[in-house]
């Protein structure tokens, strides 16, 4: 039998109905709504098409959003500034700064400059940390908390399964190793490096695919009956000349095997900004010593 189709887009929109009612109450009640500030710096092709979609959504959901578009030339001390005035503005609930940034700038010592509670895409050491460690309030990154969720209504308990993520990124791989194992997984990290990733994916009941190769995961790799999450999001050329997106899992002969699998485009991708509308109203009910909704 063919895979279900695990319908992200369908969640992610059902999830961002619930936040923009969230919002509207909040706003009746109280007189304030959530505000997401992003910052580019640069043109890549790419990220202005996220930043353009993250900023209509936020609107969408009835959040207030800002726009920072700063040259590709920004010095650091100069993002570095934005984000100081960013954390010390009580209107602002959520910092995002898109990546990648230009080679100038030290990745890693702007996602530590954000204040950790307006920190949306939970990439700061602190939220790292409290993800690890299975500690409340930490901000969770985006996408991987979207195969969590997607992982939660396809399959319900994760107890005890068999998870294998291919990849070992801070945005996706890490965390979601982290949780799985939260939600009682039994995790396997696999990567460039690994011994014969064929059978370390063939007796996986989960198999998430964050490679960012195209068709890399065959589809003779998947177990019968596994579910198959893939993070990838990749333009190919076809043989006709065009170009399509694909992911990083053959996904026809995947689908033959897997119980579930999320198609691209339509499946992680629509969770990712989803996630983030969410986690801004969450770092905003903090932010203000409040208990945070749940969806
Ligand atoms: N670039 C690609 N994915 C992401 C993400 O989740 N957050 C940010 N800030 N930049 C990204």
């Amino acid at each position: 039998m063919p895979a279900q189709i695990i319908d992200g887009k369908a969640f992610a929109q059902n999830l961002r109905a619930k936040i923009g009612k969230h919002v509207a109450k909040n706003f009746a009640e109280k007189g304030w709504r959530p505000s997401l500030a992003v910052i580019q710096v640069g043109e890549n092709p790419a990220s202005s098409v996220y930043v353009k979609n993250k900023v209509k959504q936020t609107e969408e959901c009835g959040m207030e959003s800002l726009e920072f578009k700063m040259p590709a030339d920004t010095s650091q001390a100069t993002l570095l500034q934005k984000i100081d005035e960013l954390n010390n503005d009580s209107n602002v609930d959520g910092i995002l700064v898109q990546l990648p940034l230009p080679k100038q700038i030290d990745e890693s010592a702007v996602i530590n400059y954000i204040n950790p509670q307006k920190d949306v895409d939970g990439f700061h050491t602190i939220n790292v940390g409290r993800l690890n460690n299975g500690a409340g309030q930490a901000l969770i990154p985006c996408t991987p908390y979207g195969c969590l969720l997607l992982l939660q209504d396809f399959l319900g308990d994760l107890s005890g399964k068999d998870a294998v993520i291919v990849g070992r990124s801070n945005i996706v791989g890490k965390p979601m190793a982290q949780l799985l194992l939260g939600a009682n997984a039994t995790v396997t990290i696999a990567h460039s490096k690994s011994r014969d990733l064929p059978a370390i994916c063939r007796r996986a009941d989960i198999v998430v695919a964050a490679v960012g190769r195209p068709e890399m995961v065959k589809g003779e790799w998947i177990k019968e009956g596994a579910c198959v999450i893939d993070v990838g999001i990749n333009r190919i050329e076809t043989p006709e000349g065009k170009t399509k997106l694909v992911g990083d899992v053959e996904f026809a002969s995947a689908s033959a095997r897997a119980a579930g699998i999320t198609p691209v485009p339509g499946g992680v991708g629509p969770m990712t900004i989803a996630m983030l509308l969410h986690n801004t109203v969450i770092a905003a009910h903090l932010l203000r010593g409040e208990t945070p909704p749940t969806f």
